[in-house]
């Protein structure tokens, strides 16, 4: 059940995705501040790398040297892979007009030049907040996903919440166009003793996964998902 698949790269969550991704599809990774959205991307990155594969990072929070070093803590060096197997772009999110041309114009161009399999925007949310217009983000955001689908690699893009509503992305619109969505949220108990953290595969397109709310841990080295546990 797991050939042919791109793993994630953490066990319980590949388990509930069937295997992993499907290969050349697209995954929004949904959650707000804290929840693990980069430690997601990055195990995913890892996994990419450890197969020899090609992986581009487009970063639009962290600098580069925060990320090798967030992953070094991980017991992951990455400095061997830099520019010759992990592609690193840095973004400025406040700069409309490079950010869009480099995401636009220059993103599609790399991952051909390096034959890149991987690809990750970590937040693609602070992308969205540049357009000025709910029909021009929609429009423009639409354009750059269906462009990103002749590409032949596996996309992960996460995403803040919602203000008002933890189950939407911040701009409502990704969900719609990526194929698998995966949700991490705090969870509160009643008594208010503890936060929790769960996640959820809410949609994968072409493929029986687990509709299953299972919590999670960020550890030093790994995430850890209790796919026997259950939070409610
Ligand atoms: N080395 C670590 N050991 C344990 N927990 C960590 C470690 N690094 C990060 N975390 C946890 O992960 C959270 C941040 O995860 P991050 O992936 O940056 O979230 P997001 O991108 O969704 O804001 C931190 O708030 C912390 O709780
Ligand atoms: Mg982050």
């Amino acid at each position: 059940m797991n050939s042919g698949r791109v793993k994630v790269g953490i066990v319980g969550l590949d388990d509930m995705l069937g295997g992993g991704l499907i290969p050349e599809s697209i995954c929004a990774v949904i959650g707000t501040y804290g929840t693990g959205k980069t430690t997601f991307s990055l195990e995913f990155v890892w996994d990419g790398l450890k197969k020899e594969e090609k992986v581009i990072y487009i970063s639009l929070e962290e600098r580069q040297e925060r990320i090798v070093e967030y992953m070094r803590l991980k017991g992951w060096d990455v400095t061997p892979y830099l520019n010759t197997a992990l592609f690193v772009i840095k973004l400025d999110p406040t700069d409309f007009n490079l950010a869009n041309n480099r995401i636009k114009n220059e993103l599609p161009r790399l991952i051909e030049q390096v034959g890149a399999t991987r690809v990750v925007i970590d937040p693609i949310s602070l992308f969205e907040d540049l357009f000025t217009t709910d029909s021009e983000r929609r429009q423009e955001m639409f354009h750059f996903i269906e462009g990103l689908r002749d590409k032949k690699c596996t996309i992960m893009m996460t995403s803040e919440t919602d203000k008002d509503n933890v189950f939407s992305s911040r701009h409502g619109l990704i969900e719609y166009l990526s194929d698998t969505v995966i949700l991490l949220r705090y969870v509160r108990p009643s008594d208010l003793t503890d936060v929790h953290l769960a996640l959820e595969v809410v949609k994968m397109r072409m493929s029986a996964h687990s509709r299953e709310i299972k919590p999670y841990e960020i550890q030093q080295d790994q995430v850890l998902v209790y796919s026997e546990a259950n939070v409610f």
